[in-house]
C-alpha cells in the first residue's frame, strides 16, 4: 500500500501551501471576523482537523488558548513538537465526525484548508456540528473554509493539476486527480499522489479524500438541521467586500452557536 502524505507533515505543508504567507493571512482574517461578529474578545479557540495546527501555533503565540482535534497521530506529534516552546496549545486525537474533549467554553472554532467537506454523510455532518457546539459558548462562532466547488459531474478519473514542489533539498512531484463517486453521493474523491525524491530513494504516497459538494446554501441547511448553529455570513477570498459571485478560490462560512 502506498504511504500517506499525512505521514510527512513538512512535505504535506509545502505541497498544499499555495503562498508562504497564506496561513498568517487566514489567521488575520479570522481575527477580523471574530471582531465583527463577537462582542467579547476571543481568548479560547478550537482548531478542528487541526493537523499540526499552523493557525493554532500563531494564535497560541499571541496568548490565545488553543485546543486542536485531529485523527492523525503523526500530525499531532508534529504539532506538539512545533509548539514545545508555547504554552496554551493542546492536541486531542479524535475523529471529527463525533467527538468529546475536556475543553469547554471556547469563544470560537475553525476548520481550515477545505477539510469540512470530508463529512460526506448527513448523519456525520450533524454529529460533527453538535460535537463542535458542545465545546463552544452560546453565541460562539464556527468558521469553516471551503473551496469554490465548481462542478460535481466527475464521470471518470481526471488529472486536475500537476506540479513540482521543493522542500529544502527534496523535490516532490505532485499529481492531483478527481475521481467520481456515484452521482447520488453529491461529491467526488480528491486523489493526491506524490513522488517524494529523498536523496537515497523515491517514496510514493497516495491519499484519497472524499469531498462533499458544498455550497453556502448547503451549509445554511446543515447548520439549521443541527439545531445548534445558524449560518450568519459567508465571506469570499479573505475579504468582506468580494461577492460570492466573484469567488476565485475559497469562501468562509461563519456559523453561530445558539
Ligand atoms: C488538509 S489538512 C488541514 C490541517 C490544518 N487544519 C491546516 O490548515 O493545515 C486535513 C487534516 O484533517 C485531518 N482529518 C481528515 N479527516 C478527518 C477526520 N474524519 N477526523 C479527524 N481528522 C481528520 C487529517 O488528519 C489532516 O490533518
Amino acid at each position: 500500500m502506498p504511504a500517506s502524505l499525512y505521514d510527512f507533515p513538512p512535505i504535506f505543508r509545502a505541497v498544499h501551501m499555495e503562498e508562504p504567507h497564506e496561513i498568517a493571512d487566514e489567521v488575520a482574517f479570522l481575527k477580523k471576523v471574530w471582531k465583527r461578529h463577537l462582542k467579547r474578545p476571543v481568548r479560547r479557540v478550537l482548531d478542528v482537523a487541526c493537523g499540526d495546527s499552523p493557525h493554532g501555533q500563531l494564535l497560541a503565540r499571541e496568548g490565545i488558548e488553543v485546543v486542536g482535534v485531529d485523527r492523525s497521530a503523526v500530525m499531532i506529534a508534529a504539532g506538539r513538537a512545533k509548539s514545545h516552546d508555547v504554552n496554551g496549545i493542546r492536541f486531542y486525537r479524535r475523529d471529527i465526525e463525533s467527538f468529546t474533549i475536556p475543553a469547554r467554553d471556547r469563544d470560537a472554532a475553525f476548520c481550515m484548508s477545505e477539510t469540512f467537506p470530508v463529512l460526506i454523510e448527513n448523519a456525520s455532518l450533524i454529529a460533527h456540528l453538535k460535537s463542535v457546539a458542545r465545546v463552544l459558548r452560546p453565541g460562539g462562532l464556527y468558521c469553516v473554509d471551503i473551496d469554490r466547488h465548481d462542478g460535481v459531474r466527475v464521470r471518470e478519473r481526471q488529472l486536475w493539476r500537476s506540479r513540482r514542489v521543493r522542500v529544502a533539498t527534496i523535490e516532490v512531484d505532485v499529481r492531483e486527480f478527481r475521481r467520481p463517486m456515484p452521482w447520488y453521493a453529491g461529491g467526488w474523491v480528491y486523489e493526491i499522489n506524490c513522488a517524494i525524491r529523498f536523496p537515497d530513494r523515491v517514496l510514493h504516497t497516495r491519499d484519497l479524500i472524499p469531498v462533499r459538494y458544498t455550497l453556502p446554501t448547503h451549509l445554511e441547511l446543515a447548520a439549521k438541521a443541527s439545531g445548534v448553529f445558524e449560518l450568519i455570513d459567508c465571506y469570499t477570498d479573505l475579504s468582506f467586500n468580494t461577492p460570492l459571485a466573484k469567488c476565485y478560490r475559497r469562501w468562509l462560512g461563519v456559523m453561530q452557536r445558539s
